[in-house]
């Protein structure tokens, strides 16, 4: 797996290179969600994808800018799911942005995920990696190279709170609930990044970061494969806690398809056990 981590890191340093000097207008396409893809979005994808052509252990990659599944090396052992630029749209603001990776082994599901990785590409690029046995640890690029920082840990209780998706279309348990959050002291911290607004909250000790079901998304709007199961991985093992709005575990997710979505909730034990009570799960 030490091949696809140091493959990332390369990865990362193509991708920043293509954020700051290449064109930002729109492609011609729409990835399989329908959202209109950006050049960007296709050239991270290409340079994802062109990056794991070189290493033999990957089997297949699964991107959130393609359709299914595709096939790299037949004898790999490993399914890589990625969105290549996540919060693209941010870009032209100059705002961070990021790419995330989960890493199977077998059947794609929660139970199968090895290990995750998420890269951000903000005044600094910084790398996150988390497998099942360690705390996640923060890499930063110092120099051309990413240098190791610090093992990551998040509170019982933290201070931030990020809630996704149109105000408007909130369900009236979830507005009370966050609003809560607010009368006892919570502060607001919202980029519409997932990686910057997960990363934030993170390394700032904790809080709440939401993507909830709403009256026009149903089954929320990030990704199970690419978005929701390796941050899960990220959370769990930093201390805290990742669920549905059902009250079940992320890392127990299944999807029926590759682009399949989920309600989420990202966030230190504290949070989690309260919005478990203010949901009645
Ligand atoms: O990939 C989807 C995404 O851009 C995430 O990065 C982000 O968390 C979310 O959408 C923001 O959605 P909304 O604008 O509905 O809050
Ligand atoms: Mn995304």
């Amino acid at each position: 797996m030490n091949e696809i981590f140091e493959t990332i890191k390369k990865i990362a340093f193509d991708i920043d290179d293509a954020i700051k000097n290449h064109d930002l207008g729109y492609s011609d396409g729409e990835n399989s969600s329908g959202e209109s893809q950006l050049k960007l979005d296709v050239e991270s994808d290409l340079i994802i994808e062109r990056a794991f052509r070189e290493v033999s252990s990957v089997k297949n990659i699964v991107s959130e800018e393609k359709e299914g599944v595709l096939e790299l090396h037949s004898d790999g052992e490993f399914t890589v799911c990625y969105d290549p630029l996540d919060g693209s749209s941010l870009v032209d603001v100059n705002l961070s942005v990021g790419s995330i990776f989960g890493i199977y082994k077998g059947e794609l599901k929660a139970q199968n995920l090895v290990a995750s990785a998420y890269v951000v590409y903000g005044p600094r690029i910084e790398l996150v990696i988390a497998t099942r046995d360690s705390k996640p640890t923060l890499y930063r690029s110092i120099g051309g190279v990413f240098k190791k920082i610090s093992e990551v840990s998040l509170n019982e209780k933290g201070k931030l709170n990020a809630s996704g998706g149109t105000q408007q279309n909130w369900l009236p348990y979830h507005k009370t609930f966050i609003d809560s959050l607010f009368a006892s002291g919570y502060r607001l911290r919202y980029s519409g990044g997932m990686v910057p607004d997960l990363h934030q909250i993170l390394l700032k000790g904790g809080g709440l970061f939401s993507y909830p079901a709403t009256s026009d998304k149903p089954n929320g709007k990030l990704r199970q494969l690419f978005e929701v199961i390796p941050f899960a991985l990220v959370y769990v093992m930093a201390g805290g806690e990742a669920i549905d709005d059902k009250g079940r575990g992320l890392m127990d997710l299944v999807p029926s398809f590759p682009h399949d979505t989920s309600p989420c909730f990202f966030g230190s034990k504290y949070e989690i056990e309260a919005l478990k009570k203010a949901y009645g799960v």
